[in-house]
């Protein structure tokens, strides 16, 4: 064996509603890719086609041998208009729900992935004041009709990219850019966020059930100094951490608020998370208060540095600070032609394996290529090959191995020869 895995470590795969689903009219990003907005020109209305190719994509996974699945429900099928709630989107995801069980994947249920319906986006989505009531008024919903089928929920993925992207750059729907927006989201977000964690624990209880596990999905990075002796570039380095994303993870996951998360009303010190949900895809080397990519390293196809010891040197420091297992929720790469996306499995789960940490379950971004929000279907983080004009489904090699790991424990010497020797980084 070239590879063994870490005893108990689980293995599965991550999407959202939005980026496979296709169909959906009703929904911000519907409108930001039907108004031109996307850099391919294409739309998220026909993505992977999955609302209607649900069962033959659970197949597959369920052949793959896929043991844990994170995906996500679309608030504007459920509730297409304020307070008027679809019976038939609630039976569809039952269904699904369901049959995935019945395969025997273990389902991980994400309430919000930067979709939302489009009344709730106009009247100002998480910057209003209503947005907390309104958001756990669905979350009340969502835990009516599928409570007894999971136990397992993420509130909310990556308040940080959401905010940061749709409300202080402006480059994701609704084009925002105000520092007064980002800080009133990040608040009623966090807000969001306990609330929901205390309401699932407290419903789930009351229908007799004691093993309902909540958190969020958190997006981390390193942020490293340009020139690690810099004292400006290592402030900088630190701030930019805090702002991005220190400051949200304390505050979604001890209720403890400071700038700039403020602290709404409800919200209470305490512990609002059962395990540590990471996304982990890069490192930014900044000299400044922005992102960065530093010089002559290996890159993805959308520029992004590989940099694996990252996500252990994340899990060790979470971990001692918040003492939680780790749960990788998303991690993966954009590589548009299946060339290096194996050792990039390979290197990252080896280290997983391999090193002192407490991650006990992956989710790899993503299952088939989807919907990259503002990069449309240019951008393939698939282990399964999605072709956008037949929707046919292809195993690509890296998923080959995924499935083959999944099955050996482990990367056998065959798997090796086969899918990571020839499969190259690039600079
Ligand atoms: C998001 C996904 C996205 C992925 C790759 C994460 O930030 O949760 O929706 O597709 O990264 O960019």
């Amino acid at each position: 064996m070239k590879l063994t895995l870490k005893k108990d470590l689980l293995l599965g795969v991550a999407t959202a509603s939005a980026q496979i689903e296709g169909g959906d009219k009703n929904h911000n990003w519907a409108r930001f890719s039907e108004d031109g907005k996307i850099a391919d020109g294409s739309s998220i209305l026909r993505a992977d086609d999955h609302y209607n190719r649900w069962r033959e994509d659970i197949d597959l996974m369920a052949e793959m041998g896929i043991q844990i699945y994170r995906f996500g429900i679309e608030w504007s099928r459920i509730e297409p208009e304020r307070g008027v709630i679809s019976k038939n989107a609630i039976e569809h995801y039952r269904e699904e729900i369901s049959y995935m069980k019945a395969k025997g994947i273990l389902p991980l249920l994400t309430i919000h992935h930067f979709t939302h319906p489009l009344w709730f986006e106009d009247m100002g989505g998480f910057t209003s004041k209503e947005s907390v009531d309104i958001f756990m008024d669905y979350v009340k919903v969502v835990i009516d009709s599928f409570g007894d089928l999971v136990n397992e929920y993420i509130t909310i993925n990556e308040p940080n990219v959401y905010c940061t992207n749709s409300l202080f750059y402006g480059t994701w729907p609704p084009e925002k850019k105000s520092l007064s927006a980002l800080v009133k989201a990040f608040s009623n977000m966090t807000a969001c966020h306990v609330k929901a964690y205390e309401y699932i624990h407290q419903k789930r209880r009351e229908m007799g059930y004691d093993d309902t596990k909540v958190s969020f999905a958190n997006h981390l990075r390193i942020f490293a100094p340009k020139k690690e002796k810099n004292v400006i570039h290592k402030i900088c380095a630190k701030l930019t951490d805090w702002l991005f994303q220190g400051a949200i993870t304390r505050a979604m996951m001890t209720g403890k608020c400071a700038f700039p998360v403020m602290r709404r009303k409800g919200v209470k010190k305490g512990r609002y998370y059962d395990f540590i949900g990471v996304n982990y895809y890069s490192r930014s080397t900044v000299s400044g208060i922005a992102d960065g990519v530093r010089e002559n390293c290996y890159k993805n196809d959308l520029g992004w540095e590989i940099y694996h010891e990252g996500l252990i040197e994340l899990a060790q420091k979470l971990y001692k600070k918040y003492n939680a297992p780790i749960w990788v929720t998303e991690n993966g790469t954009c590589d548009n032609y299946d060339k290096f996306r194996a050792r990039f499995i390979y290197d990252q789960l080896k280290l997983i394996s391999e090193t002192e940490n407490e991650i006990v379950r992956y989710y790899h971004w993503s299952f088939t290529d989807n919907f990259e929000w503002k990069e449309g279907e240019s951008a393939r983080f698939g282990i399964v090959h999605i072709d956008y004009e037949t929707q046919k489904r292809t195993v690509k090699n890296s998923g080959k191995l995924y499935s083959s790991i999944i099955g050996n424990g482990g990367v056998t010497d065959e798997a090796y020869a086969e899918f990571v020797e020839p499969s190259v980084y690039k600079k």
